[in-house]
Parts: C-alpha cells; sequence; structure tokens
C-alpha cells in the first residue's frame, strides 16, 4: 500500500488562507475514504522568502521536491515587493517547466445556486474544460532589450513551439474529447495575425483530428473565441490552446460561470516521472489578503483533482473526488458562501462546511 507524500506550498496573499481549507478538506476525505496521503509544509517559494534570501527558493528545491507525488500549492506574487517575472519565474513557472507538467487543466462549470454573469444561462449550459499547454509557447524567456535608452531601444519576446510540445497537448486533449459525451473539440488559434507559431499551430492540430475520426473539432480565433465564451458558452466541450491563451480564456471561463473563486487546476506530468501540481486559477489576491473572505473553493476543486489523478484509477480516490464534488455543489446551492459568489461566510466556515457536507 503506497502512502502519496504531498508538498503543501502556501506562497503568497491569500494562498495562506485558502490553502489550509483545502488541506482540511482533502484530510477528511483521506479518514472518510482511507486514503494513505502524507503532508510536508514547504515555507518557501513565496516573496517573504525573496525578501530575505534574493530568491524565491533554496537552489537545491528540485532535489527536495522531486520525490514528492504531488505539490498541493496555493499562489505566488505580490507586485509591490517582487516584480512580478521573478516571483513567478523563480517559482510556479520553474515547477511547471522542470517537473514538465505539460498539461493544464482547467474544468469550467456553472453550479445551481450560483448568480450566472450570463443573462438566462442554467447549470448545464457552461460545462467544459480549458486544456492549456503548460510548458512552452508564448511564456519564455527568450529574447531580450537592445539599445536601451536610446530611441533605438527595443525588446523581442520570442515564443517556442515544438512538435513534440505542441503534439503531445493535442494528443492530450483528443483523448480526453474521447472519453466525453459530446466528443467535442475546439482548438484556440490566432493564424491570422500571428504569422509563424500559430500557423504551425492549425497545421499540427489537422494532422492530429486525423487520428480521431468521431471527434467534432473546430478551430477559432482567439478573439471570436472570447465572445463566444461570452454569448454561447453552450457549444463548448474541450477547448484546447496555447500557454498564453489558456491562461486567458482559463480566467474568462469562471467568471462566465459566476466567480475565479472556485476555479480549479491540474498542472501535470501524465507519465508520474515528476511531481503534477494542484492549484487554483486565480492568484494571491492582495487586494483580499488579510480579510478572510478569500473563497477556498477552487483550492478544494483542486485538492479532488489532486487525489484522482494520484489514484490513478483506485476506487477510494475516485470516490473521494466524487465525494469532495458533491460537498462543494451542495455548499454552492445551500451555504455558506463567501462575497465573491454573495454570500458572507469567511473562508473558514466554507472550508468547514465543505469538510462536514462529506
Ligand atoms: P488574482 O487572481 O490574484 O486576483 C484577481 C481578482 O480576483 C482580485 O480582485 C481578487 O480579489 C479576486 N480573487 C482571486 N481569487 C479569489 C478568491 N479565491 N476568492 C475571491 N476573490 C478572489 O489576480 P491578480 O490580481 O492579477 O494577481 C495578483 C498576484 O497573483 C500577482 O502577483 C500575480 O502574478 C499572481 N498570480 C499568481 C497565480 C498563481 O500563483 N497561480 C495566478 C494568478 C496570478
Ligand atoms: C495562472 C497564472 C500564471 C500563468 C502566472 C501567475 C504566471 O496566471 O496560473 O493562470 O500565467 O500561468
Ligand atoms: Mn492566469
Amino acid at each position: 500500500k503506497k502512502t502519496f507524500k504531498i508538498a503543501a506550498i502556501p506562497g503568497d496573499g491569500i494562498g495562506n488562507e485558502v490553502l489550509p481549507e483545502g488541506l482540511r478538506v482533502v484530510e477528511a476525505a483521506a479518514r472518510k475514504w482511507g486514503l494513505d496521503l502524507s503532508f510536508e509544509t514547504i515555507e518557501w517559494a513565496s516573496c517573504d522568502y525573496y525578501l530575505q534570501h534574493g530568491k524565491m527558493m533554496p537552489d537545491d528545491w528540485f532535489e527536495r521536491l522531486k520525490g514528492f507525488d504531488a505539490l498541493y500549492f496555493g499562489a505566488v506574487g505580490w507586485p509591490d515587493k517582487v516584480p512580478d517575472h521573478i516571483s513567478l519565474w523563480g517559482s510556479l513557472l520553474k515547477f511547471r517547466r522542470d517537473f514538465d507538467q505539460y498539461v493544464n487543466i482547467r474544468p469550467v462549470r456553472l453550479f445551481p445556486g450560483v448568480p450566472c454573469p450570463l443573462a438566462g444561462r442554467e447549470p448545464g449550459d457552461i460545462d467544459f474544460v480549458v486544456i492549456r499547454e503548460n510548458t512552452e509557447g508564448e511564456y519564455s524567456s527568450l529574447g531580450g532589450r537592445m539599445f536601451e535608452g536610446t530611441e533605438h531601444e527595443f525588446v523581442l519576446q520570442e515564443s517556442v513551439f515544438t512538435r513534440r510540445g505542441v503534439d503531445r497537448i493535442l494528443k492530450y486533449a483528443f483523448d480526453l474529447a474521447q472519453t466525453r459525451e459530446r466528443k467535442q473539440l475546439t482548438a484556440a488559434t490566432k493564424s491570422n495575425g500571428m504569422a509563424v507559431s500559430m500557423p504551425y499551430w492549425d497545421e499540427r492540430v489537422a494532422a492530429m483530428a486525423e487520428k480521431y475520426p468521431e471527434i467534432k473539432w473546430d478551430k477559432q480565433h482567439i478573439d471570436i473565441l472570447c465572445a463566444r465564451f461570452v454569448l454561447q458558452p453552450d457549444r463548448f466541450d474541450v477547448v484546447v490552446a496555447s500557454n498564453l491563451f489558456g491562461d486567458i480564456l482559463s480566467d474568462l471561463g469562471p467568471a462566465c460561470a459566476g466567480t475565479i473563486g472556485i476555479a480549479p487546476s491540474a498542472n501535470l506530468n501524465p507519465e508520474r516521472n515528476f511531481p503534477s501540481l494542484f492549484e487554483p486559477v486565480h492568484g494571491s489576491a492582495p487586494d483580499i489578503y488579510g480579510r478572510n473572505i478569500a473563497n477556498p473553493i477552487a483550492m478544494i476543486w483542486s485538492g479532488a483533482l489532486m487525489l484522482d489523478f494520484l489514484g490513478n484509477g483506485d476506487e477510494r480516490y475516485k470516490a473521494a473526488h466524487d465525494g469532495i464534488l458533491r460537498a462543494i455543489e451542495q455548499v454552492i446551492a445551500e451555504g455558506p458562501v463567501t462575497p465573491d459568489l454573495g454570500g458572507k461566510a469567511s473562508t473558514q466556515e466554507v472550508g468547514k462546511a465543505v469538510a462536514d457536507a462529506l
């Protein structure tokens, strides 16, 4: 019987408020379904650590984390203390890239009882998943500045799309679409404006699609795709996108479904060579930190995704995932909920309510 080792990494801001609630629920689920989990809290990977040490993480962070089965991660970033590109390239983006977590799964669902900002929409109308490429694409540190301070100053920011990197995320997305009832896939593109990367992406999508004759697929430019998330969210089932487009779609989708405070994500290394990382889609929210009003459901749902992935087909872990989702659904419908969902409850009250509903 294997014990799964989980590193709990709060990070910055509301990461410190929502992670304990995620752990509360995951631990309650472990008791109920007899799961074998052990936890260790990681005190580094935060902007405060940076202010003390001049770096976000110790030099041997990779060695110290690689033996874990999963990283359960809050959020990083406090732009008033550390510039965002320093804090994020020094932590989260390192995890994703060095642990080869190339699949980022970001489900979007409108739950019963949530006030939907889109008129006339009901639960069932919004139920899709964004599959985001997570290790390359537009997120790169390639490029540079030249002629700084002169009138010829320019900056160059390169994108990288490798055949291996594009094909593996597309394959994951098509495979996933194959398992879903609607068997539908939309690929985000922008091959009208971006003359190199996106025509290539489209080519690889078309090549992959040939291997999946049962999948109904299309490609949409990112601009109109955003508009259709708002106007026709019921059209979507699996949406596959490059790193940047996937990032944008995965805040827009949850906003259409009421709040980004419930949106979870799983950063997977599907081969399980390295730990996968589970975190809310949202960030450290400096604007509400310290008031205990952050919605912990994104963190809790991410915990459910973590158990499902760790179990890898084991019934108990599957049951724990489904049980947490039912508990979330119940609490969203009946309360208590945090202010982003129109309630008055605190982060901790919601966490306790979900744990009790288990
Ligand atoms: P953010 O997601 O932190 O906040 C955006 C807005 O949503 C804010 O008004 C915030 O109060 C609200 N919000 C976020 N999470 C919420 C929750 N659980 N409940 C209720 N309201 C919530 O995005 P931002 O303001 O652009 O970024 C703040 C910092 O977080 C930056 O440093 C950014 O780089 C970082 N960030 C980190 C991650 C991550 O670690 N995965 C993700 C996004 C942003
Ligand atoms: C996310 C975040 C990160 C991203 C930032 C903090 C680098 O916005 O996880 O969605 O863009 O991937
Ligand atoms: Mn984002």
